[in-house]
């Protein structure tokens, strides 16, 4: 794919230097935004050594992320499986087939699986996994139904534009963080009541606080009284009765996880 990469991408070190000098104004911000290729490797789907199914794994045999990808709440770069992780089923589970030749044949040498990368940000910015996961940030926003697929594909473009669009609403992509392996999960699924309990016993939220950012996100004149009840009340006034929307949910989160992802450009190019 000669074509996706030119020749003068060697230079773009020293371009992103050049424009660091620059920077400070909007304007260029804003040009750099608009030129950034946003739609290049969306649907880049190399075929694998192996014909490893996610869909087979994780959605008819119901495996966690993790138990594959141990590190990517752990650390900045996320890993995959080693053969001895396929071994331990596949010791028993459909030891003969044909499929499962090549793990077979790297349990035997120790070579590793040459599995070919997807998704890849290039050296000269800086990403890394766990922040994003440890704030609220679930797989799914980025790389797609990756449950449901048979063969990975990138689902998202991963270019700056990209990040910079959650970057600058961080509140229109974050859930709680016991959802973040469900793909499946609505802010509608959330219970209102139970949501705000639990800011206010996980992350030490009084009533009054979480009161004050419906009345800042709204512009509303601050109430009178400021209990449980009236938290209650007033978001049910504000967003609706029946059901939570993402940006109740979003705003709340990212007041009491304090979220402020960078939008500089010295935070991304370090
Ligand atoms: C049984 C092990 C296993 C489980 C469970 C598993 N994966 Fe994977 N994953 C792999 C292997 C092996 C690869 C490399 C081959 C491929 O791309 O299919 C991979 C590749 C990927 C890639 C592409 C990596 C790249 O090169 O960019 C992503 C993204 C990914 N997995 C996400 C997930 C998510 C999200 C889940 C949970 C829903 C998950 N995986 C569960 C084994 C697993
Ligand atoms: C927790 C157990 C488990 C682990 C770990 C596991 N698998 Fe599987 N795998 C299965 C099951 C169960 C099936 C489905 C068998 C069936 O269709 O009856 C399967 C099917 C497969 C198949 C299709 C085989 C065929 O003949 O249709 C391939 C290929 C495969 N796995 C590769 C891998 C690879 C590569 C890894 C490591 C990255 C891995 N598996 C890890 C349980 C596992
Ligand atoms: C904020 C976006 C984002 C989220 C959330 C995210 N990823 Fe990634 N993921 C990326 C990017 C970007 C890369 C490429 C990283 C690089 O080049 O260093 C990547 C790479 C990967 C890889 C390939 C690692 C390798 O060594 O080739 C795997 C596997 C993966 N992610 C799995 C997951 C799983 C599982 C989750 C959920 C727990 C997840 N990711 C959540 C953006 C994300
Ligand atoms: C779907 C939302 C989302 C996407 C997409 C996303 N980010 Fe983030 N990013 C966040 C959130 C949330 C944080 C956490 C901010 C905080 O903790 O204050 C964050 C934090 C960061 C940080 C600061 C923390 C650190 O690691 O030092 C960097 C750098 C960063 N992101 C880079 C990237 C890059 C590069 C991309 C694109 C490849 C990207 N992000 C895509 C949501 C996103
Ligand atoms: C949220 C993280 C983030 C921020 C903030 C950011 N960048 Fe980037 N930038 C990236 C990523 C990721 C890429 C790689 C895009 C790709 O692979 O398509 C990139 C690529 C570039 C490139 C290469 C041209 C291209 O798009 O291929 C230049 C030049 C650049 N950035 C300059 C800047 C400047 C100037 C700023 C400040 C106005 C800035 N960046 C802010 C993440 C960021």
């Amino acid at each position: 794919m000669p074509n996706f990469f030119p020749r003068w991408t060697n230079l773009l070190p020293l371009q992103i230097g050049i424009a660091l000098i620059m920077m400070g104004s909007a304007v260029t911000a804003g040009l750099w935004y608009y030129f950034t290729p946003k739609y290049t490797r969306v649907g880049y789907q190399p075929s694998q050594p192996v014909p490893f199914s996610h869909k087979i794994h994780v959605e008819q045999h119901g495996m966690d992320c993790r138990y594959c990808h141990s590190y990517v709440e752990k650390s900045g770069h996320s890993n995959l499986p080693s053969t001895a992780t396929c071994m331990n089923c596949h010791k028993h589970v459909k030891k003969d087939s044909p499929k499962l030749a090549p793990v077979r044949e790297s349990w035997k040498t120790g070579k590793p699986i040459e599995w070919v990368n997807i998704h890849e940000v290039p050296d000269y910015a800086y990403f890394n996994h766990s922040v994003h996961v440890n704030r609220g940030v679930s797989c799914v926003k980025c790389h797609g139904r990756v449950d449901q697929m048979d063969v990975v594909y990138q689902a998202e473009p991963q270019s700056m534009s990209w990040c910079l669009d959650c970057h600058t609403a961080p509140e229109k992509n974050i859930r709680p963080m016991d959802e973040i392996f469900n793909f499946d999960w609505k802010a509608a699924d959330e219970d209102r009541e139970a949501f705000y309990a639990e800011l206010m016993e996980r992350n030490g939220k009084t009533a009054d606080q979480l009161i004050s950012v419906i009345e800042e996100d709204r512009k509303l004149r601050p109430q009178q009284q400021r209990g449980f009840e009236d938290l209650i009340r007033l978001s049910e006034t504000v967003y609706g009765k029946s059901e939570m929307t993402q940006d109740e949910v979003g705003l709340q989160l990212k007041s009491a996880w304090n979220v402020n992802p960078p939008l500089s450009c010295s935070g991304c190019h370090r």
